[in-house]
C-alpha cells in the first residue's frame, strides 16, 4: 500500500517534470530518450582544425551558393534536415525541408520572433552609423527585434496591410504601368525586342511604384532621357549592389565579424550610400505633401502623422526591399508566359473581358512565385530548444526554410516543373488542387507576425503592371532559359531574348 502511494507521487512528480520540460522544448513525438543530439544532425563532414570551412572552398558542397541548385544537392544528399556549425562568430545554420517541422518552428515562435540574414543592415544600423555619432531607437522591420520591432510593426501595421488602404493607391500604380508600356514602346528595335537592360528597366518601374506609393510623388524614374548619373539610377545600382554583396557578409563564412575585411568596408559604404539617396528622396516627398486629402495620402505622410522616426525608417525600408523583390518577379512572370502562348491568351482574355475579379492573374503571378521565386526561402532563430525530425535543435540556431525545393517536389505538387496557374484556382477534387500541398511548403511572403509589410503593396503593383504589359503585347521568349543566380534574392539573369509585339 505504502509503496503503491509512493509510486504514485513518484509518477506524478515525472508527469510535472515532463509538462515542464515541455514548456521550453517543443517537438514532434518522438520519444525523449531517442532523441538525439544537434551533433549528430547529417551535415558536410568536418575536419579537425577546419571544422566544415572546407565545404566553402572551390570544389566544396557550399562552394557556389550563387547556383540555386546547391540547397536542392544537399537536401538530395542529407535528407531534409541539414547542420552547419558555427564558424568566424556565425551562429550554427541548419536546412530544413520538412514541411511539418517547418510549421512547428513557425507556429511556435514568440510574440518577436526572429529573423537572421540581414546582419550586415544591422550592424550599419546599430554599431557603425552609432560610432558616427547617429543615435538611434528603432532601425526598421528588417533589421530590428524583439519590443523595439514589434513597437515599430504595430505602428506600420494598419497604413500597410489594410486591403482598403492600399486599394487607393490602384489608379497611380496604374498610371505608372501605363508610362512604362510607353517607354518600352518607344525601346523596342525592328525585332520588338527591348535595346536596354531589361532588368535595370523593370527596376525602373518597381522604383516609380513603391517611390509613389512610399512617398505621394511621382519619381519620374520612367523620364526618356534620364541619366545614369541621376539618384534615381544611383538607387537602383546601390540597392542591386547591397542584395548581391551583403549577401556575402552575411551568409556565407566571414572574417567581417572579427577584423573589417574589404568587403566590409564596401557594404557599409553602400548602406551609407543607400541611406544618402533615400534622404533626398524622402525630401522630394515631404516637399510635395502639400494640400493632399486623406485618400491621396501617401506611406510617409501616413506614418508621419503618427511617429517621424517610423516614417523615415519605413519609406527608406521599402525603397530598399520594394525594388528589385518585384521587378524580378515580373521578369519571372513575363518569362513564364512567353513560355506558355495558351496560358497568355487566357490571361488576355481575362483581362480584356474587364471583369473586377481576376482570379487566373493572381494564379499566374503566384504560380511564377512558385516556379521562380525571388525568395528563395525564409528564415528563423530559435528561441528554445527543439525537437526535430528526432534531434534537439538547441536554443540559437539560425533554421533557413528551404521553401523553394519543397515546392518544386512533386509529392507536393504534382507536374511540379511545369507552370500550371490553375491550380491556384482548382476545384478542390482536382488532383492539382494547390490544397494537396501541406501549407508551409510554399510561404512566398513569409509567416505570422513577421511576413512581408509589403506584400499588399506588391501584388497590386505586380498585378496592375502584368495586366498592361499582356493587355499591349504578345510577349514571346526565344532561345536558352535564363539563368537564376542566387544571393540574398534571386536574380534573373541577361540575355533577356523578350519579344513584344502589340497585339492589335
Ligand atoms: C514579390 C515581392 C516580395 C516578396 C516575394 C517578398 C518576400 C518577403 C519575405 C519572404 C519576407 C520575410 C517574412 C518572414 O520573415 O516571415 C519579407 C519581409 C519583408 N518585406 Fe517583403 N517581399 C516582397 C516585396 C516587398 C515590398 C514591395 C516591400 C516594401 C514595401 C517589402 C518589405 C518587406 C519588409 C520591410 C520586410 C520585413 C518585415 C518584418 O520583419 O517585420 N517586401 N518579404
Amino acid at each position: 500500500m505504502q509503496t503503491s502511494k509512493f509510486k504514485s507521487l513518484f509518477n506524478f512528480a515525472v508527469i510535472n517534470k515532463n509538462c515542464i520540460r515541455t514548456a521550453t522544448e517543443t517537438g514532434t513525438a518522438t520519444r525523449k530518450d531517442k532523441i538525439k543530439p544537434w551533433k549528430e544532425i547529417p551535415g558536410p563532414p568536418s575536419l579537425p582544425f577546419l571544422g566544415q570551412l572546407h565545404h566553402f572552398m572551390p570544389g566544396g558542397a557550399f562552394s557556389d551558393m550563387r547556383d540555386p541548385l546547391t540547397t536542392m544537392r544537399l537536401i538530395e544528399t542529407y535528407g531534409p534536415i541539414i547542420r552547419l556549425d558555427s564558424m568566424f562568430g556565425k551562429r550554427p545554420l541548419m536546412f530544413l525541408s520538412d514541411p511539418e517541422s517547418v510549421e512547428l518552428v513557425l507556429r511556435s515562435e514568440s510574440s518577436y520572433p526572429i529573423r537572421p540574414g540581414f546582419d550586415s543592415l544591422e550592424y550599419y544600423r546599430k554599431v557603425y552609423r552609432k560610432r558616427k555619432g547617429i543615435k538611434f531607437h528603432a532601425t526598421g522591420l528588417l533589421s530590428d527585434h524583439g519590443e523595439v520591432w514589434q513597437e515599430f510593426r504595430s505602428i506600420v501595421n494598419p497604413v500597410m496591410l489594410q486591403p482598403k488602404t492600399i486599394k487607393l493607391y490602384t489608379t497611380v500604380l496604374d498610371e505608372v504601368a501605363q508610362d512604362m508600356i510607353k517607354r518600352m514602346r518607344s525601346n523596342r528595335d525592328e525585332n520588338y525586342m527591348i535595346t536596354k537592360e531589361l532588368d535595370k528597366e523593370m527596376n525602373l518601374w518597381a522604383l516609380e511604384s513603391i517611390g509613389t506609393v512610399a512617398l505621394g510623388c511621382r519619381l519620374n524614374c520612367l523620364e526618356p532621357n534620364l541619366s545614369t548619373d541621376s539618384p534615381e539610377w544611383k538607387l537602383i545600382q546601390c540597392v542591386h549592389e547591397l542584395f548581391t554583396t551583403a549577401n556575402q557578409i552575411d551568409f556565407i563564412p566571414s572574417l567581417w565579424r572579427l577584423i573589417p575585411t574589404p568587403l566590409y568596408n564596401k557594404v557599409m559604404k553602400a548602406y551609407e550610400k543607400h541611406e544618402n539617396l533615400t534622404k533626398y528622396f524622402i525630401k522630394k516627398g515631404k516637399d510635395n505633401m502639400k494640400n493632399k486629402s486623406d485618400t491621396e495620402k501617401a506611406v510617409l505622410e501616413k506614418l508621419l502623422e503618427i511617429n517621424e522616426e517610423a516614417a523615415h525608417i519605413m519609406a527608406s525600408d521599402m525603397l530598399f526591399a520594394g525594388v528589385d523583390t518585384a521587378s524580378n518577379t515580373v521578369i519571372a512572370t513575363l518569362y513564364l508566359l512567353a513560355q506558355n502562348q495558351k496560358k497568355q491568351d487566357k490571361l488576355r482574355e481575362e483581362i480584356m473581358s474587364k471583369s473586377e475579379r481576376k482570379p487566373y492573374l493572381r494564379a499566374c503571378i503566384k504560380e511564377s512565385l512558385r516556379l521562380m521565386p525571388v525568395v528563395a526561402g525564409n528564415a528563423r532563430r530559435t528561441t528554445k530548444v527543439f525537437h526535430i525530425l528526432g534531434y534537439e535543435v538547441p536554443k540559437g540556431v539560425d533554421i533557413i526554410f528551404a521553401h523553394r525545393e519543397m515546392s518544386m517536389m512533386e509529392k507536393y505538387f504534382p507536374r511540379a516543373n511545369e507552370y500550371i496557374p490553375e491550380r491556384w484556382i482548382a476545384a478542390k477534387d482536382d488532383p492539382l488542387h494547390y490544397g494537396k500541398a501541406h501549407p508551409f511548403v510554399y510561404v512566398p511572403f513569409g509567416f505570422g507576425a513577421r511576413a512581408c509589410i509589403g506584400r499588399r503593396i506588391a501584388e497590386l503593383e505586380m498585378e496592375t503592371f502584368v495586366a498592361r504589359l499582356i493587355e499591349n503585347f504578345q510577349v514571346y521568349w526565344f532561345g536558352p532559359p535564363p539563368k537564376t543566380v542566387q544571393h540574398s534574392l534571386n536574380y534573373i539573369k541577361g540575355p533577356y531574348n523578350f519579344v513584344f509585339k502589340d497585339i492589335k
